[in-house]
């Protein structure tokens, strides 16, 4: 038995049967590469799901991790950090780069889900219950966020889910025009829709989100989960629209692996989760938030989010350039990208990657998704689009 076998084997015993089986065991990864237990070398385009922007093992990380840990791991929020300040600091400027002059305040906690658990908590302080929410959309696998999610085989097995959620087709101004009234707390969308297949917003919908919740009083609440923190070539994938929302959340990429969300709340929106009213043991502990810290940094000093449009753009490219028949385009911005499929041959697809030595995955049955480390190189993102066509044959 091989390695990878014997070891599925115990996971398959030891762990909740949730996740389904997983492709292999991996044990070591270094920059977009990482190895198996049989010591088969993959290429990362997949990047723990939009996660590890610097990539396995990135030298300032360790060095971060090392150090922060040695000095101050954690403290609980009965006390502070500079870190946790720092990063709260950098991540409210990041939010309101439209209108700097809006203060911004943060929470930090330690997943996507548990981001939008406290948004979700904070536009119940409004006053209001109604949330509207887009088809297609993905939240996170707390009850709350399930609430928000719309596809039904997240939610029905959880039912009764808490009240208030109603779904709109996602980009019609109009269906969101005529949900938004006095009662909605607020509207929740994402810029591209990550989990149905890389899935973007169509041009101005957003302003028209920020125009209709403003009217109406609601907030405007953007899941920046997947898309945030460079992924899509901004710093956050909202910004290019020039609007601010009032609740913005993030998580995934910003501490490159180590556990971390942030709910970041602009204007009096900052103001409604008063003491007492939300917490986390964990959330925001200077082992994070240094983390997070520095891979801003990083971001910044190698210039990554120009890289990742140029290299995004050429990936783009080069994918339609092959002219293949299998290939219909390709979706998505920045390191954030879909191809999709003229056929529902995604897994078949996905399986003959891994094979092949490339780590994607198939978010629906027509679409691949590719979001890989933020320091992929175009070198690297070429050889997959070489072995497209070999893994495309019928
Ligand atoms: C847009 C979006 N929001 C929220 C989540 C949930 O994040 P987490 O899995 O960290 O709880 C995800 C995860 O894929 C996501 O893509």
């Amino acid at each position: 038995m091989s390695e990878n076998a014997t070891w599925l084997a115990r996971y398959g015993a030891a762990y909740m049967p949730n996740f389904g089986a997983p492709a292999r065991v991996l044990v070591r990864g270094k920059g977009c590469r990482v190895w198996d237990a049989d010591g088969r070398e993959y290429l990362d385009l997949l990047a723990g799901i939009a996660v590890n922007s610097l990539g396995q093992a990135h030298p300032d990380v360790v060095a971060a991790v090392t150090d922060q840990i040695s000095t101050l791991g954690h403290i609980s929020n009965l006390f502070t950090s500079l870190w946790q300040v720092r990063l709260a600091e950098r991540l409210g400027a990041i939010a309101t780069t439209n209108d700097p002059r809006l203060p911004a305040r943060v929470f930090l906690c330690n997943s996507g889900s548990e981001a939008n658990e406290t948004a979700f908590k904070l536009s119940r302080r409004t006053g209001r219950t109604k949330i509207v929410a887009m088809e297609g959309s993905f939240h996170g696998r707390t009850i709350g966020a399930v609430s928000l999610t719309s596809n039904p085989k997240y939610r029905e097995p959880f039912e009764p889910l808490p009240p208030g959620a109603v779904f709109v087709p996602y980009g019609d101004e109009a269906a969101l025009e005529a949900a938004v009234d006095e009662s909605t707390a607020a509207v929740i969308l994402e810029t591209i829709q990550g989990e149905s297949g890389i899935v973007p917003a169509p041009d101005g919908f957003v302003a028209a989100a920020r125009r209709i919740t403003r009217d109406a009083g609601a907030l405007l609440w953007i899941d920046e989960v997947q898309t945030g923190i460079g992924r899509t070539g901004d710093w956050l994938s909202y910004l290019p629209t020039g609007v601010t929302p009032d609740v913005v959340t993030m998580a995934k990429g910003l501490a490159a692996g180590v556990p971390i969300g942030a709910c970041v709340a602009t204007g009096p929106a900052g103001e409604l989760l008063g003491p007492g009213l939300h917490g986390t043991t964990f959330g925001g502990n200077p082992l994070a938030s240094r983390v997070g810290l520095t891979v801003l940094s990083v971001i910044e000093r190698d210039g990554l989010l120009d890289h990742v449009r140029r290299v995004g753009d050429h990936f783009a490219d080069a994918v339609t350039g092959l002219g293949h028949p299998g290939i219909v385009g390709v979706t998505g911005r920045g390191l954030l990208r879909g191809v999709v499929l003229s056929a529902p041959v995604g897994a078949r697809v996905t399986a003959r990657a891994l094979e092949a030595g490339f780590l994607i995955n198939a978010p629906r049955p027509d679409r691949l998704r590719i979001a890989p480390p933020l320091v992929i190189t175009e070198a690297e993102l070429e050889t997959f689009v070489s072995a497209l066509p070999t893994l495309l044959e019928e």
